[in-house]
């Protein structure tokens, strides 16, 4: 009987940086139940060896190992990675902005990208750490720096945004979130996040029911902060996003097509200066395969689409900037 194409064995290995953290804690335990992954290196600065070794008794194939950075820690965490996710960083307490986090997370960030661009150049990279849109732009410097960059295979992972708009969007309906599904294209901080609602499900949603959900959706990381107060950001429902996103690499690795939103380089905004953007991106085993234009938008979505270029280009600058004058 001829076998399908996704029934082929890869090897699939994922590593990841800030594994003992409040995301990477349960993400490493959702990749860990995930049957495509075949090993998982779990890298931080302390508390991995004893995340892996509790992982390690969960009877799923994959082999699970823990690293920090002495003897060599990350270059054996990263070696022979097909996929490496990055949650490591300081999170968000109440009153501060993803932006405010920059002046820690940045130098963690490049100095993280500086070992993926000597150890595993070929991975596909998974940014999680804040701020995402300008995290993602010095993880390409980096990459550019040492003459590694692909940009098929830098992401930046907005999957909470999504899974946030098809919750939220559900509890306005009174409908089945799982079957929800609601685009967010732009970026991953307030005003850039933009859902398409005339794109969803519930195009019908207008006035304030509209504006509403739209601030909600844009706002949703605040909720979780402010509920934490002072303990953090969003972790569980990140780990699901973050597991989502790279489950969804995996299978496109296997020849699956699989069409998820992401912040990449992409061509859309590039006549604005806007050189990054999320947008639907149909992945393959190469990383991203295309990245879908838009659609129609409504004067509504227009407007919120503008305001989002305008931070993004600030963000995106700010990321360039610091690798140009933090090599
Ligand atoms: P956390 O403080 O609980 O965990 C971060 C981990 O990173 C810690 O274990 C820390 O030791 C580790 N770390 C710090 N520097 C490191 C380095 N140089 N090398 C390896 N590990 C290092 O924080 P968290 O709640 O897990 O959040 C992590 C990041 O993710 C934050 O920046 C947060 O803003 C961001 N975040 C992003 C999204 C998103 O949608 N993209 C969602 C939630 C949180
Ligand atoms: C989120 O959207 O929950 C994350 O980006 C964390 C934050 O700071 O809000």
């Amino acid at each position: 009987k001829p076998r399908s194409n996704s029934s082929f064995f890869i090897a699939s290995k994922v590593a990841v940086l800030g594994a003992a953290g409040g995301i990477g804690q349960p993400l490493s335990l959702l990749l860990k139940l995930n049957k495509d992954v075949t090993g998982l290196s779990l890298y931080d600065l302390r508390g991995t060896p004893g995340v892996a070794a509790d992982l390690s008794h969960i009877p799923t194939n994959s082999k699970v190992t823990g690293y920090t950075p002495e003897k060599g820690g990350l270059k054996e965490a990263l070696a022979g990675v097909e996929v490496v996710v990055i949650p490591a960083g300081v999170p968000r307490k109440p009153g501060m902005t993803r932006d405010d986090l920059f002046n820690t997370n940045a130098s963690i960030v490049r100095d993280l990208a500086k070992g993926i661009a000597e150890f595993a150049p070929k991975a596909k990279v998974l940014i999680i750490s804040n701020p995402v849109n300008s995290t993602v732009p010095i993880v390409a410097e980096v990459l550019k720096s040492k003459g590694v960059y692909d940009p098929k295979k830098v992401f930046g992972v907005t999957t909470l945004d999504v899974i946030r708009a098809s919750r939220f969007i559900s509890e306005v309906k009174g409908t089945n979130p799982a079957e929800e599904t609601v685009t967010v294209v732009g970026g991953h901080s307030g005003h850039t996040i933009v859902p398409l609602i005339s794109q969803s499900g519930h195009p019908d949603i207008s006035g304030e029911t509209l504006d509403a959900l739209v601030n909600r959706i844009q706002f949703g990381g605040d909720e979780v902060v402010k509920a934490k107060d002072g303990a953090g950001s969003a972790t569980l429902s990140m780990a699901q996003a973050g597991a989502r996103f790279a489950g969804s690499l995996l299978k496109a690795a296997k020849g699956e097509t699989v069409v998820e939103p992401t912040y990449v380089e992409s061509p859309l905004f590039k006549d604005q200066g806007v050189d990054y953007f999320s947008s639907k991106v149909t992945l393959g085993p190469e990383g991203v395969k295309e990245i879908h234009p838009l659609g129609k938008l409504n004067a509504y979505e227009e407007k919120l689409i503008a305001t989002a270029l305008e931070d993004l280009k600030k963000n995106i600058k700010k990321g360039v900037d610091f690798v140009a004058q933090n090599p």
